[in-house]
C-alpha cells in the first residue's frame, strides 16, 4: 500500500492520497515564525514559542477529517449549479479528481482538481518572515464558465496554548478581531488577545479585493455553531456578516470573489498570516502583495536549502542512502536544530511539559553544525547557559523567557537532576570546533544558571570551564561500585531507579567525553589538563569492564543495592543496546570484547525493522523500575526499536571495520524503503521515527513520532561520517570509509572550513574499511587527514582503499 512516491529531481516526496493512515507534516519556517503544516493544508503555527506564543488553534488529537487552524473553501458555481469543497480536500471531504500534496524543503505545495477547478496552492514562511504566505491559483479546467468565490480561514489560539484548554473562563472574554480595509477593497484582519493590542497583534489579510468577512466562529458555523466545519452555514449566503468579534472562538473567514472563470482561465489569490506589532502589520501585508514578491520569496528559500544541502552530497550505489543523505536527513537535521522537542504532533508544546531539551538539542547541534553554522552556535551559547554552575544542566528551557526546568524529574522531589545532561554538551561543543576550527569560542564566558540569581549575578565561566565542569560533576557524582550516579534518569528517560542506582551507559557517555576533551586539550595545548583526562579515561574504563562485564556483554545499570539490569541473570530487560555500543563509542571495549557484544547485539535484539532499545520487555507494571514498565512490551524503550540507539550500533559496527553490518543497519530502517509497505509502517517515509513498535508487540513494524528525534542527527552523522567515512578533526578533514564489500566507488562533495572538496574512493579489491593512498590535487598525502594549508579553494580527493 503506498500513500505517494519520492521525486528527487525537486527533492520532494509527493503525497497522492490524502487519506494518509496518521497525519503526514511538514514544517514550515523557523521557531522563531512558523510551525507544522500537514498534508490537508492544516497549519499550526506560532512564534518563538508555541507554549507561550501560539496563533492557530489546532487540536492533535481530534480526528484527521476535522478542521486544523486553516483551510481555504472554493464555492463554484457553474451554470446554476452551485458547490462547496476545499482544494485540500479536508474539511469539506468531497471527493477529488486528482490530489496531491508536494512536502518541499519548508514549503507544502498542494495540487487538487474538484468539481472541474483545478488549485494550485504553495505553503510555506519566507526567509525571516514572520508570517505564512500562501499563493494560491485556481484554474477552470471544464468547458463551461463558473463563478468562482475563495473564502481563506483561520482560526485563532489564545496565546498561551494550554490556556486555551483549561481555562474558559478568562481566555474567551479576551480575544478580539477589527478589521482594516484600504480603499482598494483590500483588507486585513487582526487579532489579538486584548492585553496584546499594544505589542504585538496577529493578522490576515490579503491583497486582493474583499467583498466581506467574518471573525466570529459561531456565526460563521452557524446554527449557533451546531454548523459544521465541512459546510458553514454562513457559506451559503452572498456575504458575510462583517462581524468583529469583541469575544469568544475568534476565526477569520476572508470573501474573495474573483467573478467568472472561462474554460482554461486562472485566478491567484495571496493571503499574508502573520504577528508583528500594529503598526508593522501593513508593511508586513506589503512585502507580499503581488505574485512576483511571492515568487521571489520562495526562490529565496529554494537558494537557502540549495546552497545548505550543497555543504554534503553523495553518489553511492544505494539510492536510498543517497535520497535521505542529500536531502531529507539533512532537512530532518535542521528541524530538529529549529525545533527540539517542543512542537510536533507527538510533543505538542503546551504548558511546561516540553521545551528545548538539553540533551535533546546538545545532540540535535551535532547533525546541524556543518549545515547552519551560525544558527548551531546561538543554540550551543544557549544550552550553555542553562548548565549550572555544579557542571550538571537544567533539563529543558523555555525560549522565549530562557526559563529552565527540571523536566520530569519534578516528579521526584529528591532526584532532580538526570546524570547525562551535561556530558551531552562537552560532544557538541567538540563537534562543533571540529568542523569550523574557532577555538576562540572556548574563552568566551558564558554565565551559569541559577533559578534563584538575576542573569547579571550569576557567576560566569568560560565555555571551556564550563566543559570542565560538566566533567567533573559526572567524576564526583559516582556511587558504591564506582559508576556514575543514574540520577532522575540518563539518555533513556524512563528506567527510573530509586536511591542511589548507577548507570553504565553514563560511564560510557563520560569516557566518550573525555576522549573529545583529550584530543581539544592537546590540540589547543593544554596538555596538563590532557593528561589528567587521560588518567580519568583510564580509571573509568577500568571500573567499567570492572562492573559492567557480566561475562557475556555490558550491563546497564545497576540498582541501588548493586543488582543488575541489563544481565543475562536478569529475566526480562536481560540486554540493553546502549551498553554494548557506547562501551565501543568511548573505547572502554577492553580484551576484544567490542565484536562480542556486537555479536549479542546482532543475535538478540535485532530485527528486520531495527534494532530493539533492550529484550525481552517487561511484561507488567514495576514502579521500582519506573517509566519503562508503563509500555507494553515492544513499546518505545520497552524493548521497542527505539531507532535513537541504531546510528549508535552503526557507528560501533564501522568502529569494529564491519562496513557490510553497518551498512544492513543503516538500510533497514531507512524509512524510504518503507513507502511499500505503508499498511504496517504508516508514518511519513521522508523522515526517520523516533519508534518502530518490536517484534515483541503484535503490530511490529509499526512507526510513530516522525520528525522531532535525536535519530536525525545520529543517523546523517553515521551516514555522512563512519559509512561514508568524511569526518571531521580538529585537524581538518579525515577520510575513513567503512562500505559494504560490493560498492566499487562512490562520491562526496563537501564544504569544509572554506573549501570545496570533491572526493572520489575507489574500491578495487572490494573491501570495508582501509585506506591506501589518498591523493589532493595531484599530490600524495600522508595519512587519512588532508591537510589545511591547500591553498586552491576547490580540493580534488582521490581515495584508494585497500
Ligand atoms: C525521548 C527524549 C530523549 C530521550 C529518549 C529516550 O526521545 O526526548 O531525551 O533520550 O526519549 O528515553
Amino acid at each position: 500500500m503506498q500513500y505517494g512516491f519520492f521525486d528527487d529531481n525537486s527533492q520532494e516526496y509527493v503525497i497522492t492520497n490524502p487519506k494518509t493512515p496518521v497525519k503526514w507534516v511538514n514544517y514550515i519556517g523557523t521557531l522563531d515564525f512558523g510551525g507544522i503544516v500537514d498534508q490537508t493544508g492544516g497549519a499550526l503555527l506560532c512564534r518563538k514559542d508555541p507554549a507561550l506564543n501560539r496563533i492557530t488553534k489546532v487540536i492533535p488529537q481530534l480526528p484527521a477529517s476535522d478542521f486544523r487552524g486553516t483551510t481555504t473553501y472554493l464555492k463554484a458555481n457553474r451554470g446554476g449549479e452551485k458547490s462547496l469543497h476545499s482544494p485540500f480536500f479536508s474539511p469539506c471531504l468531497v471527493p477529488y479528481d486528482r490530489y496531491e500534496c508536494r512536502v518541499g524543503l519548508s514549503y507544502q505545495k498542494i495540487v487538487s482538481v474538484t468539481k472541474g477547478i483545478r488549485s494550485e496552492v504553495t505553503i510555506f514562511v519566507p526567509l525571516g518572515a514572520q508570517a505564512e504566505v500562501r499563493i494560491a491559483r485556481f484554474t477552470n479546467i471544464e468547458d463551461t464558465a463558473v463563478e468562482l468565490d475563495v473564502i481563506p480561514v483561520v482560526e485563532y489560539s489564545h496565546f498561551d496554548a494550554l490556556k486555551q484548554f483549561t481555562n474558559a473562563d478568562w481566555v474567551p472574554q479576551t480575544m478580539q478581531c477589527k478589521a482594516h480595509w484600504k480603499e482598494n477593497r483590500s483588507l486585513v484582519v487582526s487579532q489579538a488577545a486584548f492585553m496584546k493590542w499594544n505589542s504585538e497583534v496577529n493578522f490576515f489579510g490579503t491583497p486582493q479585493a474583499v467583498d466581506s468577512f467574518e471573525t466570529d466562529r459561531q456565526c460563521f458555523l452557524g446554527e449557533n455553531g451546531y454548523g459544521s466545519w465541512a459546510h458553514p452555514k454562513a457559506l451559503d449566503g452572498e456575504h458575510l456578516s462583517n462581524t468583529e468579534a469583541l469575544r469568544g472562538d475568534v476565526m477569520t473567514a476572508l470573501m474573495i470573489k474573483r467573478g467568472v472563470l472561462e474554460p482554461g482561465a486562472s485566478t491567484t489569490v495571496i493571503t499574508v498570516l502573520g504577528q508583528a506589532e500594529p503598526n508593522s502589520v501593513q508593511s508586513w501585508m506589503d512585502r507580499y502583495q503581488s505574485e512576483e514578491l511571492v515568487l521571489e520569496a520562495l526562490a529565496e528559500l529554494k537558494q537557502y536549502w540549495s546552497k545548505t544541502l550543497a555543504v554534503f552530497q553523495c553518489e553511492t550505489p544505494s539510492e536510498a542512502l543517497n535520497s535521505m543523505v542529500n536531502v531529507h536527513n539533512p532537512r530532518q537535521c535542521q528541524t530538529t536544530l529549529n525545533w527540539s522537542r517542543y512542537l510536533s504532533l507527538y510533543q505538542l508544546g503546551l504548558g511546561s511539559d516540553r521545551g528545548i531539551g538539553f540533551r535533546d538539542s546538545s545532540q540535535d547541534v551535532m547533525g546541524a553544525i556543518a549545515l547552519v553554522p551560525e544558527q548551531s552556535k546561538a543554540l550551543l551559547m544557549d544550552l550553555l547557559s542553562v548548565q549550572k554552575a555544579d557542571g550538571s544542566a537544567m533539563h529543558q528551557y523555555f525560549p522565549l523567557t530562557m526559563e529552565a526546568n527540571e523536566g520530569d524529574s519534578r516528579e521526584e522531589s529528591d532526584k532532580q537532576t538526570y546524570g547525562d545532561d551535561h556530558l551531552w554538551i562537552v560532544l557538541a561543543v567538540s563537534a562543533y570546533l571540529r568542523e569550523h576550527g574557532d577555538h576562540d569560542l572556548l574563552q568566551v564566558e558564558v554565565p551559569f544558571y541559577s533559578k534563584t540569581l538575576e542573569l547579571a549575578q550569576r557567576e560566569r565561566g568560560t565555555v571551556l570551564e564550563h566543559l570542565m565542569r560538566a566533567l567533573d560533576y559526572t567524576k564526583h557524582h559516582c556511587g558504591k561500585k564506582g559508576l556514575p550516579l543514574l540520577g532522575f534518569a540518563d539518555w533513556n528517560d524512563t528506567v527510573n531507579l530509586a536511591g542511589e542506582a548507577e548507570s553504565c551507559m553514563i560511564a560510557c557517555m563520560y569516557g566518550k567525553a573525555l576522549l573529545d576533551m583529550i584530543e581539544l586539550c592537546d590540540h589547543i595545548g593544554r596538555q596538563d589538563l590532557a593528561a589528567a583526562y587521560r588518567q580519568d579515561h583510564q580509571d573509568m574504563k577500568v571500573v567499567f569492564n570492572r562492573e559492567a562485564w557480566n561475562g557475556k556483554w555490558y550491563t546497564r545499570y545497576f540498582t541501588e543495592d548493586g543488582e543488575p539490569l541489563g544481565s543475562h541473570e536478569n529475566e526480562q530487560g536481560q540486554i540493553y543496546t546502549n551498553a554494548q555500543s557506547w562501551a565501543i563509542l568511548a573505547n572502554f571495549d577492553a580484551e576484544g570484547r567490542g565484536e562480542k557484544v556486537m555479536d549479542a547485539v546482532r543475535e538478540k535484539l535485532n530485527t528486520k525493522f531495527g534494532i530493539k532499545l533492550s529484550a525481552p520487555g517487561y511484561d507488567r507494571f514495576d514502579p521500582e523500575k519506573g517509566g519503562v514498565t508503563t509500555y507494553p512490551p515492544g513499546a518505545k524503550e520497552n524493548g521497542g526499536i527505539f531507532l535513537h540507539s541504531n546510528p549508535w550500533v552503526i557507528i560501533a559496527e564501522t568502529k569494529c571495520g564491519r562496513g557490510e553490518v553497518a551498512f544492513e543497519y543503516y538500510d533497514q530502517i531507512n524509512p524510504a524503503a518503507k513507502n511499500e509497505i505503508m499498511e504496517t509502517y504508516e508514518a511519513e517515509p521522508y523522515c526517520y521515527p523516533q519508534n518502530i513498535l518490536g517484534d515483541e508487540h503484535p503490530q511490529f513494524g509499526l512507526a510513530r513520532n516522525t520528525w522531532l528525534s535525536g535519530t536525525a542527527s545520529w543517523l546523517y552523522q553515521a551516514a555522512s561520517q563512519h559509512i561514508l567515512g568524511v569526518r571531521p578533526t580538529l585537524k581538518g578533514l579525515c577520510i575513513d570509509p567503512c562500505i559494504p564489500a560490493a560498492w566499487k566507488s562512490y562520491k562526496v562533495t563537501r564544504w569544509y572550513r572554506g573549501k570545496h572538496y570533491h572526493i572520489e574512493v575507489h574500491n578495487p579489491e572490494g573491501l570495508h574499511s582501509g585506506v591506501k593512498s589518498i591523493v589532493c590535487n595531484g599530490e600524495e598525502c600522508e595519512g587519512a587527514v588532508l591537510p589545511l594549508d591547500i591553498e586552491a579553494k576547490d580540493v580534488h580527493v582521490v581515495v584508494t582503499m585497500g
